[in-house]
């Protein structure tokens, strides 16, 4: 497995497939895809991308830090899963973030995900809430 720095159109496959099935392609451009600030890694075996997180400049107002990253995106495609590839994608990104001065990393949850998230390290930060068209979330967060 080798874990590379990708470009967003990269991810859009993947995005499709595992986060935006039966939605349009473009619902799959998240805002700040292309910020200079933004960066999307990308898990590969035999030469095959299969898993993708991005990782986003943006500040939540529940958290004080006066620079936060957002994760989004993350998804490893079915036949891959526990192999340990989102794991290994966190671990390259919080170096990079922490290079960057930033501490604090957060997401919004998808219920089915929240057991992967603990398992890295994150915590809960709210009560369930609705993303219209995509499913239910949890706020969550952690310290790199
Ligand atoms: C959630 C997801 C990204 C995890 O990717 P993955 O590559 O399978 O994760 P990893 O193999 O790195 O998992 C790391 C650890 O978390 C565990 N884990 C993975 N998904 C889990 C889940 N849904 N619940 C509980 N634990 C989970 C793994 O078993 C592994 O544990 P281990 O270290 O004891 O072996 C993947 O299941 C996925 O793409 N789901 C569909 C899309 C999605 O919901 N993305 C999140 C959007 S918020």
């Amino acid at each position: 497995m080798i874990v590379k720095q990708i470009d967003a159109k990269d991810t859009y496959p993947i995005r499709s497939e595992m986060l935006r099935k039966d939605l349009p392609l473009d619902s799959c451009h998240f805002d700040g895809d292309n910020e200079d600030s933004t960066f999307h890694l990308g898990a590969y075996i035999d030469d095959k991308l299969v898993s993708v997180a991005s990782f986003y400049l943006k500040n939540n107002e529940k958290f004080s830090e006066e620079y936060q990253y957002q994760l989004r995106g993350m998804a490893t495609l079915h036949s891959y899963q526990g192999q340990g590839l989102s794991q290994a994608l966190l671990r390259t990104a919080f170096p990079i973030i922490k290079a960057n001065h930033v501490k604090l990393v957060w997401c919004n949850a998808r219920i089915s995900a929240i057991g992967f998230y603990t398992k890295v390290g994150f915590e809960v930060a709210s009560e369930e809430f609705e993303i219209p068209g995509v499913g239910t979330h949890k706020l969550m967060f952690k310290y790199v």
